[in-house]
């Protein structure tokens, strides 16, 4: 059921801030996170000393961006895979690696099989999945659920944010065993994750209308590139997977301290870009890095489409469009900038005519390998 929206992904972007909310109920107890299907699992997570993600499209971003945080949170090195290409190696894993597996689904083969693999292999393996009971969590020791609540159009949305949630809790989590983050700082992310459920709020209520209405006019947009840097890579990739599946258009997602390696090549009069532009507050070398990288681009004619912060004033004379997002923590603003893009997908489809829930040749559940 629609519940009176156009399509279920317009239902399901619309959800994405209970999708967050959702994922962190029941999770944060004193100011500090407690997850309840964790417990009894200390050791283990002492005991490890790598991580590596393993999943595929929308899922494996998840887990890019998610490799910030337990890395800066609990102070343990993550790989993230493709969960196709792990197998397929000689990976050098053992007891002491925890594989984390991703998938809102529960039931992509590809994932099941690198899951299955590092099981033999002795590793240690949890599952980030939203479908209880469903295969993937089955095969792993531990799991921990996403609760964004059935996801039925065939790109991934809601399902996205509450993998990051429940990734950031799991970071926070082992952080706080391993000693590895101080109180008060766990309790400073939660400060922040509270918050991001209404700020996502504000981005659909303030920015949806102008995102659809600047997306009907580049209905015959014909290519799309995406930059970032930092958490803002992944979320580039993920604006740029979006467009391929639902708008059937070439795009491309890069880290833009890669422009000048090849892809500026690409750039020329007319051609839109998105910039996510990570917070000056944060770190002022990484805001110019990137606002640097807009005056490149837009000098060879590039149509710069910004997602910034409110109140960045710096992007405003140097870009043709700016969508806001509010204030976040550096870590929490994948959580908002991603919805923007979600939108802009989602506009550009349906202004091409497009079905936006079932997009052609694919399939919401990938049970094949
Ligand atoms: C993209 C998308 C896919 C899935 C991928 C993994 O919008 O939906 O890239 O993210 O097929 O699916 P799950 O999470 O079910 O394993």
């Amino acid at each position: 059921d629609k519940g009176g929206w156009s399509s279920f992904m317009a239902k399901e972007v619309s959800e994405e801030p209970e999708a967050v909310a959702n994922t962190l109920r029941g999770r944060i107890r004193d100011g500090a996170v407690a997850i309840p299907e964790l417990e009894g699992l200390d050791d283990l997570f002492r005991d490890i000393s790598r991580v590596i993600v393993v999943a595929c499209g929308t899922a494996a971003y998840a887990g890019m961006v998610a490799k910030y945080a337990v890395e800066q949170w609990a102070r343990v090195p993550v790989d993230v895979e493709l969960a196709h290409e792990f197998r397929y190696r000689d990976p050098v894993i053992g007891p002491d690696t925890l594989v984390v597996s991703i998938s809102q689904s529960g039931e992509t083969m590809d994932t099941l099989m690198a899951v299955k693999y590092a099981r033999e292999r002795g590793a240690k393996t949890l599952s980030i999945c939203n479908t209880q009971g469903a295969t993937i969590p089955r095969e792993s020791d531990a799991i921990v659920y996403t609760h964004a609540g059935p996801e039925v159009a065939v790109a991934s949305t809601k399902a996205f944010v509450a993998q990051i949630t429940a990734l950031y809790l799991l970071a926070l989590h082992i952080g706080q065993v391993r000693g590895a983050i101080a109180p008060d700082e766990v309790a400073a992310q939660i400060e922040e994750f509270e918050a991001v459920p209404g700020k996502i709020r504000r981005i659909l209520e303030t920015e949806q209308e102008r995102i659809e209405q600047f997306a009907y006019w580049m209905a015959d947009t014909r290519s799309v590139l995406f930059l970032g840097r930092h958490v803002g890579y992944p979320i580039a990739l993920e604006g740029a997977l979006k467009l391929k599946e639902l708008a059937y258009i070439h795009a491309e997602g890069f880290a833009a301290g890669e422009l000048k390696h090849g892809p500026i090549a690409l750039i020329e009069p007319g051609q839109p870009v998105f910039v996510l532009v990570p917070s000056p507050r944060h770190s002022a070398l990484l805001h110019a890095k990137v606002v640097s990288n807009i005056e490149e681009i837009r000098a060879r004619g590039a149509r710069v489409i910004a997602v910034a912060e409110e109140g960045d004033a710096a992007v405003l004379p140097k870009a043709d469009e700016v969508l806001r997002i509010p204030l976040a923590g550096p870590l929490f603003e994948p959580l908002l900038s991603v919805v923007p893009l979600h939108i802009f997908a989602m506009g550009l489809s349906t202004a091409k005519g497009l079905d936006v829930d079932q997009p052609r040749n694919l399939a919401k559940s990938v049970t094949v390998e």
